[in-house]
């Protein structure tokens, strides 16, 4: 018997740069996905969840197609179970009971937690060893697999590599790391716009298309090395080379205890998701102003867009009442219930002792 955690995340700044090898600033929050595994003699996995109906049975061996695994939310699992399988995981099947504690459809990566705890769980019941960046990197492969929808890699590698107190400045290209101290003095708040967001309807594929596209229009593999003057006249391109710039100047602002400037770095990523890169909504568009007019440092929506929460940055002892307002505002400009969660920087995942 073994157990298995996996936190979801916050993007603080730094959205859609992942797939262009970009910058971004997650971090690993404390709402998270916990599989418990027992191994099994007759080379099946089966799987239970706490939270979503039926039960998934598939053959250990990785044989399933993904894409046609029923119940839906066995897809990814097998998608895992081929993914581990190509890189020699012996068929041995388990039970695995699965409960969740990260919003499902909220853009805190519910999804990538999953998948990352059953990677975890599978490799390990099969003795299989995998790193941590060959765990991010097999589960975002099997997300994609799953749902066709090409996500890049930020979400796993947050929910992996998370570090309590510490949001992680990632470098999608190298995958290289480093936790950045987030000061006691401010919190993170995350409010859900009660607006639910579909990522596979939305035009994600379509926006990472758009980037390839500008990207191979300069002759390069992707926008982490284009000039903003190159992409000057290219929305879309030019919020991806703007907002890795704003990511490093976020991290400088932290590092000098400049919160105001931080604060400003992610009004103007927002307003750089709306305008240039346009996945705003206008329910994230008022829950921002809400926040920011409440005496919140800076907010932006947070993750894919099209729905799903806001990320505020807020002085520590005053978030319950900036949250409370701009809550009662949004309420009353939208007629939505907005649902807040204070969030924490936590570690990333591993088994459960
Ligand atoms: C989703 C994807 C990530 C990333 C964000 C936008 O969360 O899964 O890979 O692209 O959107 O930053």
């Amino acid at each position: 018997m073994l157990a298995v955690r996996a936190p979801g995340r916050v993007n603080v700044i730094g959205d859609h740069t992942d797939y262009q090898d970009g910058l971004c600033l997650p971090m690993a929050i404390d709402r998270e996905v916990v599989v418990r595994a027992r191994g099994r003699i007759d080379g099946l996995v089966v799987a239970r969840s706490d939270a979503i109906a039926g039960v998934v049975e598939l053959p250990a061996d990785g044989s399933t197609e993904p894409a046609s695994a029923e119940p839906r939310w066995g897809r990814s699992i097998a998608a895992v179970l081929r993914g581990l399988a190509e890189r020699g995981r012996a068929p041995i099947g388990f039970d695995a009971e699965v409960t969740s504690t990260v919003p499902v459809g909220s853009g805190l990566s519910s999804s990538a937690a999953f998948t990352v705890a059953v990677t975890i769980a599978a490799a390990e019941i099969a003795g299989l060893e995998l790193d941590g960046r060959a765990v991010a990197l097999q589960a975002q492969a099997a997300e994609q697999h799953a749902t066709g929808l090409p996500c890049g890699v930020m979400d796993q590698m947050a929910s992996v590599f998370g570090r309590a107190d510490h949001a992680l400045l990632l470098d999608c290209r190298s995958l290289d790391l480093e936790a950045i101290p987030l000061p006691a003095s401010v919190a993170v708040a995350v409010v859900h716009t009660g607006v639910a967001r579909r990522l596979e309807d939305s035009a994600y594929a379509e926006r990472r298309a758009a980037c390839e596209a500008a990207a191979a229009q300069l002759g390069a593999p992707t926008l982490r090395d284009a000039t903003i003057d190159e992409v000057a006249g290219d929305p879309f391109a030019r919020h991806v080379v703007s907002e890795n710039g704003r990511v490093l100047d976020f991290v400088d602002a932290l590092r000098a205890g400049d919160l105001d400037r931080c604060g400003r770095l992610m009004n103007a990523s927002h307003a750089s998701l709306r305008d240039d890169f346009r996945v705003s909504t206008p329910e994230l568009d008022a829950l921002v102003d809400a926040l920011v007019d409440a005496g919140a440092y800076g907010a932006r929506l947070t993750g894919a867009g099209f729905g799903g929460c806001v990320v505020g940055l807020v002085a520590a002892g005053g978030v319950d009442d900036i949250v409370a307002r701009a809550g009662a505002r949004y309420r009353s400009t939208t007629g939505l219930t907005p649902v807040p969660l204070v969030v924490r920087a936590v570690d990333g995942a591993g088994l459960v002792t």
